[in-house]
């Protein structure tokens, strides 16, 4: 099944709920596809969150398919829109070759699989006029706690119908409702949509809506707000303060907010402003806070960065920083802590630099059009090879429960796969600890 929409409809959260209520056998997994390059990458994706390893003379595809052959689990692809041909392809070798095993993914568009395989539900947008105006109401209420949902509900209802009842774009909308009045909010709001969004409700149109109230939202901005924003949207995965500071260039002393290459920007205050303006997700993390951009967001923060001339100094600031980091780990590895040093490398992942920005002025051809080689391998590799690249011995296998075997941090959300022990059951394959092992939905997705 493909949950396809535009972006901001609630896909992920949908999918997320749909997972977590399913009763399979063998459980759920998560696979965020954002966070990898290119199709040809979706099979290491899949197994490295799966714990399969590439084995002599097989593919990554095979492997996969003979680990959940004989399993009843719920494969759930999220963000598959940026490498449509490599989802469709694991999708249809799942399905094929799978019986008990089933894939759900989200995508703008369907994976266009063969045999009947794929039954596509478009997801629909919120009512205005009830969860519609219910999300608005509840996210007002977080920032603005005099406002009075029934009072206001005619107008909240008005401004749900303007944003197409896009979850996403309410939400932008109501964060704004400590500085703005519900009918200010409508007035300004009508302005940009007029002139953006033509009267067809289709699902380009609610795209459409979606960027306009981004853009919308983004220019009420304060000029540092904006600046981090930018900066922050080399950022691929969740990330902590301490990189949000980094891409910044927030030295200390350096407190001025510009928006010129060389000033830095001060992070503490305008990152709480910009999670106060649902410009970026809050979430908690094993080490303390998180962060992290919906993907929508984080194009939409490249693309802004991008005419500015600073995306070489800020990929090169996030490229120090992961050199950094990797060093810390590698003492934490070779250490005492190498428990902790693990769980950081997990955390640190999707962070690797030089990933290909998808912004509008990058894109070149569309998603499908796209070749495999041309843009950078990255995502979730298997461990050994995270390994190699650290330059340390392969590790020991933690028991279950350990921080491998228990905890495979699964992508969008916060939502993540754990990891259960399980009977081993007599299966052929290249299939690692974890894969021998029930996964099963636990945490919440994320602060909302
Ligand atoms: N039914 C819903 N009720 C409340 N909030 C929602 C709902 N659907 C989506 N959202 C919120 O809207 C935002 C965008 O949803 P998301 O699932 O990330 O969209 P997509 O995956 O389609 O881009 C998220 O912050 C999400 O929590
Ligand atoms: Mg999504």
């Amino acid at each position: 099944m493909t949950l396809v929409g535009p972006g901001g409809i609630g896909k992920t959260r949908l999918a997320v709920a749909a997972a977590r209520q399913i009763a399979v056998e063998d459980g759920a997994l998560l696979v965020d596809l954002a966070e990898i390059g290119s199709p040809g990458d979706v099979p290491r994706a899949v197994a490295g969150t799966l714990g399969i390893k590439e084995g002599a003379g097989r593919t990554l595809t095979a492997s996969i398919v003979t680990a959940l052959r004989t399993r009843r689990a719920l494969l759930v692809l999220d963000n598959c829109e940026h490498v449509v041909d490599g989802a469709a392809a694991l999708a249809q070798a799942v399905a094929e070759g799978c019986p008990g095993a089933q894939v759900l993914a989200t995508s703008r568009e369907g994976l266009g699989l063969g045999h009947g395989h794929e039954r596509l539900v478009p997801v629909p947008p919120l009512d205005p006029a009830g969860a519609g105006a219910d999300l608005f109401s509840e996210r007002a209420a977080v920032v603005a706690p005099t406002f009075d949902p029934r009072a206001n509900r005619p107008t909240v209802e008005q401004i749900c119908r303007r944003l197409d009842g896009v979850p996403l774009a309410i939400e932008l909308a109501a964060a704004w409702t400590a500085s703005l009045t519900p009918a200010e909010l409508l007035d300004r709001l009508d302005d940009q949509l007029r002139l953006l969004v033509g009267g067809r409700r289709t699902a380009a149109a609610r795209h459409r809506t979606l960027r306009a109230t981004i853009a919308w939202s983004y220019d009420l901005l304060s000029p540092s707000e904006q600046v981090l924003l930018q900066r922050l949207s080399v950022l691929a995965g969740p990330f902590d303060r301490a990189a949000a500071e980094a891409v910044a260039g927030a030295a200390a002393g350096q407190g001025t907010p510009h928006r010129s290459a060389a000033a830095a920007v001060d992070t503490g205050d305008v990152l709480h402003a910009l999670v106060q303006r649902s410009m970026v997700v809050a979430e908690a993390g094993r080490f303390g806070q998180r962060f992290r951009l919906l993907e929508t967001m984080r194009q939409f923060a490249a693309e802004r960065l991008a005419p500015t001339g600073d995306s070489g100094l800020v990929a090169g600031r996030h490229a120090r920083w992961c050199i950094d980091r990797v060093t810390e780990l590698h003492r934490l590895l070779t250490g005492p802590a190498e428990v902790e040093g693990v769980a950081r490398l997990d955390e640190l992942w999707p962070q690797p630099p030089g990933r290909p920005r998808r912004g509008r002025h990058h894109r070149g051809p569309p998603p499908h059009a796209r070749a495999g080689p041309s843009r950078r391998r990255r995502g979730r590799l298997p461990e050994p090879e995270r390994d190699r690249r650290l330059g340390r011995a392969p590790a020991r296998h933690h028991p279950a429960g350990g921080p491998r075997a228990g905890r495979l941090r699964a992508g969008l959300g916060g939502a993540t796969v754990q990891a259960q022990p399980r009977p081993p059951r007599p299966t052929s394959g290249s299939s690692t600890g974890t894969a021998n092992q029930t996964t099963r939905w636990s945490g919440t997705p994320g602060p909302r």
